[in-house]
């Protein structure tokens, strides 16, 4: 049976359909609100809207729940790699191996960047961040790929798809070449996916990268783990600005930006920052247990809360599990595993933290898998990018064949009333502080 709410306003009532979710997740549909009521609804963070339907990711984060697709997340942890789970969120199901394998070969052929693209690279600062180099580089493939700025066919949108999927992956490495002021490593064609990347960031002239099988899987699985997260704020944003048709190109530019704050994709780098802090000393962590309990501190335990899960985020368990296998495959020992690990233990049992129900994300232990790799802080955020670039991918297209309106919230204006312009003669002084 469909339920209704009713909403009763000044004594006359208006009813608004339920609707619910594959999962039994209901919503009330206020499409009609405001054409019936002149009302509008105010949810700021939109912690209550959903923006869209959307048959991508599913999330039940009191329960700690990811599932790709219908499939859940822990299911990915041994066997397929990212570019078998990219075509997943991209196409809609798991691909045959011929379609896994013409995908992959047109990656591996889409590798390069143009000639004339590479010399944009030159003319960002040495100490320019990549991640604002990766969003300007993404949006410059529109300049180069005109014939894809609209995608009108499945054929001509997998073209597209292939193709960033590829080219990003050489953009984010160059971005770590010209930072560090290293000869650009081109693209190896007999070399898969992750080992290509980390050729493209480790290689010199007269020293090929040799990646090895456990780097590989761990850093398929970190970009697995990454690859969509339904209405984060940036994969919002990728939707945002391609529901005004913005080309894929531009539109996952945005997602990049967005991805690059603190509070969202910035916060690995946030958390090794934390970590190091304590590490050095300046800190002991029940000193920073207690700045970041404290709001006029300003100060926030990284790494930890999340808007959706009140429970586990399931990738920061796996992400966890793999922190502890790998580092000592790899002969290596991190200080930084042991205070984070430490940290958490605080957090889990802190009343603080239990009552507002805040566990660890998914750039908690990220960033110390990927320290362990050799990957450097700078570039964290980069590879959460790389990683969550089929979630945008499929958002986009699944927003463009749908007959969504383009975004446009309202807002409740809280400004000046009806003011008269005064000429600037009679506007008097300006403030002592300000003048000049
Ligand atoms: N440390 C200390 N207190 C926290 C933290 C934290 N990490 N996270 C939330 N809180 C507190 C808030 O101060 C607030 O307290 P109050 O109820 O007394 O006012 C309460 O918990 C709820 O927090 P909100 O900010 O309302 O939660 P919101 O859903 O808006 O924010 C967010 C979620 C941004 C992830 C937040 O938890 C945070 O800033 N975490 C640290 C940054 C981080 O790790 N970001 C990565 C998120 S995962 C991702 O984007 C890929």
């Amino acid at each position: 049976m469909s339920q209704i709410a009713t909403l009763i306003l000044d004594g006359e009532s208006h009813d608004f359909p339920v609707i619910v979710g594959t999962e039994n997740e209901p919503a009330i549909d206020i499409s009609t609100l405001r054409a019936r009521t002149g009302l509008i609804t105010l949810d700021q963070g939109l912690g209550n809207t959903g923006s869209c339907r959307s048959a991508i990711t599913y999330i039940d984060g009191e329960r700690g729940i990811l599932r790709y697709r219908g499939i859940p997340i822990e299911q990915f942890a041994n066997g397929p790699n990212f570019i078998e789970v990219a075509w997943l969120l991209i196409f809609g199901r798991l691909p045959t191996s011929d379609e896994y394998a013409g995908f992959a070969r047109e990656l591996t052929h889409q590798a390069n960047i143009d000639e004339g693209m590479k010399h944009h690279f030159d003319s960002f600062p040495r100490k320019a961040a990549p991640m604002a180099i990766l969003s300007s580089m993404v949006n410059a493939l529109s300049c180069f790929h005109p014939e894809f700025l609209e995608l009108d066919s499945p054929e001509k949108f997998w073209a597209a798809a292939a193709r960033l999927m590829s080219k990003i992956r050489t953009i984010a490495a160059f971005a770590y070449r010209h930072s560090r002021g290293l000869p650009y490593m081109y693209p190896d064609p007999n070399l898969k996916y992750v080992p290509n990347f980390l050729h493209m960031m480790f290689s010199m002239p007269y020293d090929h990268f040799i990646c090895d099988e456990l780097v590989r899987d761990a850093f398929n699985l970190i970009l697995i783990l990454h690859a969509d997260h339904e209405q984060n704020c940036s994969t919002s944003t990728v939707r945002m600005v391609g529901s005004s048709r913005a080309n894929l190109f531009a539109s996952c530019s945005a997602g990049i930006s967005a991805l690059w704050g603190p509070l969202h994709g910035g916060a690995n780098v946030a958390v090794l920052e934390m970590l190091q802090k304590i590490h050095e000393g300046h800190l002991t962590p029940q000193e920073y247990m207690r700045l970041a309990k404290d709001k006029a501190s300003g100060v926030r335990l990284m790494g930890f809360g999340h808007r959706v899960y009140k429970n586990f985020d399931p990738r920061a368990k796996l992400l966890g599990q793999i922190a502890e296998e790998l580092l000592p495959k790899l002969g290596k020992k991190d200080p930084l595993l042991d205070i984070a690990r430490g940290l958490e233990a605080i957090a889990l049992e802190d009343p603080y933290f239990v009552e507002r129900k805040l566990y660890p994300n998914v750039d908690f232990y990220s960033g110390i898998i990927l320290r362990a790799i050799g990957i450097p802080v700078n570039m964290f955020t980069v590879i959460f990018a790389m990683g969550r670039l089929p979630g945008w991918i499929a958002h986009w297209w699944e927003q463009n064949q749908s007959e969504t309106r383009i975004a446009r919230p309202r807002q409740i204006y809280t400004g000046n009333g009806l003011t008269d312009y005064t000429p600037m003669p009679g506007r008097g002084r300006t403030p002592a502080a300000t003048e000049g």
